[in-house]
């Protein structure tokens, strides 16, 4: 699937289909995550894969009693090795460990889009209860949980316009000319124009 298809169609999916996703395709979204960028190459990325319902239902209840992800049939929990992360970037283990993780969690949710799965990004969660959950040793800290399953629900994007969050040279500085808006369709169309090339 093409790159910018997948980012546009991408929606938080929590209903889902009672049908398993075979750990084989699990792995490969695993893969894709793997891919993603990180300070330093130091990929600190950890995924635990859950399929074990009991165990769903704790992780549920840890994100905040978010009922909906027990019925997701896989939960990956991205962890952070943040020890690994402090022996180089001391000052900054919790940014990088945020963002490279964060990172690693967009490739797969755009990897599963493509594979026609849902997922949704979650992070409100209480990190003590997920850890004990799941058996997480020190040193090691869940950044997101992400829910996986083959779609129900078709939810439709609800995002501002471009002109709203896009500035010029400096903070606040807005175009006049509108009629460069929106910068999606444009583009588009030099993309369309270079692919010809
Ligand atoms: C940092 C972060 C935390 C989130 N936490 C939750 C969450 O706890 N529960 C939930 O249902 N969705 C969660 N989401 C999903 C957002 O609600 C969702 O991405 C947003 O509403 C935009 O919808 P879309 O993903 O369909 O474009 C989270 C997303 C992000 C980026």
């Amino acid at each position: 699937m093409e790159v910018l298809k997948a980012i546009k169609e991408r929606r938080s999916i929590k209903k889902y289909l009672n049908k398993d996703v075979p750990l084989k395709t699990v792995l490969e979204l695993i893969d894709a995550a793997h891919q993603a960028p990180s300070s330093g190459n130091l990929q600190n990325w950890r995924f635990i894969i859950v399929k074990n319902q009991k165990i769903k239902q704790e992780i549920a209840e840890a994100c905040l009693d978010q009922t909906w992800m027990s019925e997701a049939p896989v939960l990956i929990v991205i962890c952070s090795d943040r020890e690994h992360l402090r022996t180089y970037y001391e000052k900054y283990t919790n940014t990088y460990s945020i963002q490279n993780c964060a990172l690693a969690a967009q490739n797969l949710m755009l990897r599963a889009h493509s594979l026609k799965l849902g997922t949704c990004f979650v992070s409100g969660f209480s990190k003590m209860a997920l850890k004990r959950a799941l058996k997480i040793t020190e040193g090691i800290e869940p950044e997101s949980v992400i829910a996986i399953g083959f779609p129900t629900e078709n939810p439709v994007s609800k995002r501002t316009s471009l002109e709203m969050i896009t500035f010029f040279e400096s903070y606040g500085n807005r175009r006049t000319d509108k009629s460069i808006y929106p910068l999606g369709d444009k583009l588009k169309l030099l993309f369309s124009k270079i692919k010809k090339k």
